[in-house]
């Protein structure tokens, strides 16, 4: 239905009120009202600043800050009507503390526009899904810190084009995913440090005559300082999109994790069985128990990369300042908010419930000539050949097995003499996959005790 009355907040000028469609195409309400905590903390930051430079008297500076307190009850307490005619939440909130408090609730925006306040609540908004962002990663480290702790020196098979390569430890696997998502942390931590500026006080985009004090409100609003340039303040959103970023990457790290255990939790696998209530089963094969959890959060992926070109699309054209384009911001990054958070905490769930196969992991280590270059390191150490020449050595004998049928350290000395005469029966130290695993003490390598200085180290810096 049209509404014929002329908009409230600032239909001075219109004689007709828009049309239906214009009024659907135009409101925001329908999601930003995700924002009315920021809003409201906003406007209450901005009164006070207005009384203290003298622009607002005091009595109405608290009218306004008490009933703004009692609309943001209301919103909380799920009794506010929102309304589309007021098209967002900035005029939702400014039209019911008018019914609240009267004649001063017009007062408020003195001095601001909505562009500076959607541009801060936003800010604010989006600075405290990077603490959200911080400690889902923080959470899912300590679950990946004790998996490692407790298999540090369990061996596994290392996969390059998820051929076996050589043998790893569980808890040096483990530990990879916690150094990328430590780098995810620090991306929050940096975008966090950067958007941390207030818009507040920009105005439209100029910038305000009355003497306001951007500085009072940036320090109420835990922002570092105010921005410095009133145009950029209102047309910036590369703080959401530097966010969006460090989500999409972060989630990519997810999906890569989501898929090593899809793969780990297969019957042809079993190196981890995923616990009941991180699992599904099927409705018509009863055997079934799928890694449903897992699954989702690969396919998270798609919805947060998504969210991040849709952003950068929309923003890659505007001319300064304020463009109504920008209000397509919002919906995005919620979404790709709330479903980095799921999936942050349901991989923290499932790593923390999952179970490695000690039994599995081994026996796949020891598969696949794992040991192969142990092999050739040890007829350059031992035998002082040149890694090329132990290298094709080795190329021999891993024929030479396969051919029989066998792994490496099946081989007797004999026939690995008709290779090389000088080969030792000393050889077969290094081809067993804990010897491998244990010589690998380089920093960073996949030793148990390298493992362990790195668990200690995560440990340490932890909050
Ligand atoms: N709902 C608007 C948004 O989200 C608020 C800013 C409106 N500013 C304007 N000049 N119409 O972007």
């Amino acid at each position: 239905m049209t509404d014929t009355t002329a908009n409230a907040m600032w239909g001075g000028r219109f004689a007709a009120g828009p049309d239906a469609i214009m009024e659907a195409i135009n409101a925001s309400i329908g999601f930003d009202k995700r924002l009315a905590r920021q809003d409201i903390e906003g406007s209450r930051a901005h009164a006070a600043m207005l009384a203290a430079a003298g622009i607002l008297s005091d009595s109405d500076a608290s009218a306004i800050r008490e009933g703004l307190l009692t609309v943001l009850s209301e919103i909380e307490g799920g009794t506010f009507e929102f309304s589309t005619a007021l098209e967002d939440i900035h005029m939702n909130v400014e039209a019911r503390l008018k019914q609240v408090i009267g004649e001063p609730a017009g007062r408020l925006h003195t001095a601001r526009s909505r562009n500076d306040q959607v541009a801060t609540d936003f800010r604010l908004w989006v600075r405290e899904q990077c603490d959200a962002a911080i400690l889902g990663l923080e959470a899912l480290m300590r679950a990946l810190l004790a998996q490692a702790e407790q298999g540090a020196d369990w061996v596994m098979p290392g996969f390059t084009h998820l051929q076996t390569a050589q043998p790893v430890t569980w808890g040096h696997h483990m530990m990879a995913y916690v150094e990328m998502f430590a780098r995810d942390r620090g991306r929050m931590m940096d975008a966090r440090a950067r958007m941390n500026e207030s818009p507040l006080g920009a105005a439209a985009l100029a910038g305000t005559s009355f003497p306001i004090d951007r500085h009072m409100t940036a320090e109420a609003l835990g922002f570092d300082r105010p921005m410095a340039n009133s145009l950029d303040a209102v047309s910036a959103r590369d703080f959401a999109l530097e966010f969006l970023s460090a989500a999409s990457i972060c989630a990519m790290h997810l999906s890569r994790f989501a898929e090593e255990l899809v793969i780990w939790s297969s019957a042809q696998f079993r190196f981890v069985r995923l616990s009941d209530r991180f699992s599904t089963g099927s409705s018509i094969m009863p055997q079934k128990k799928n890694p449903d959890a897992a699954e989702l959060i690969r396919a998270k992926i798609g919805r947060i990369f998504g969210a991040n070109v849709a952003l950068m699309m929309v923003m890659k054209g505007l001319p300064l300042a304020y463009s109504k384009d920008m209000q397509e911001d919002k919906e995005q990054v919620f979404d790709a908010a709330d479903n980095l958070m799921l999936a942050l905490a349901a991989m923290e769930g499932m790593v923390r419930d999952m179970t490695a196969n000690r039994e599995a992991l081994e026996r796949a280590a020891g598969s696949g000539f794992s040991t192969a270059t142990d092999l050739a390191d040890w007829l350059v150490r031992v035998l002082g050949l040149p890694f090329r020449d132990a290298h094709h050595v080795t190329g021999t004998l891993v024929a030479m097995a396969e051919g029989a049928g066998v792994d490496l350290p099946d081989l007797d000395l004999a026939q690995m003499q008709s290779v090389h005469p000088g080969i030792t029966a000393s050889i077969f130290e290094v081809l067993g996959v804990h010897n491998s695993v244990a010589s690998r003490m380089s920093y960073g390598g996949t030793a148990p005790a390298q493992v362990r200085a790195q668990i200690a180290r995560w440990k340490e810096i932890l909050p």
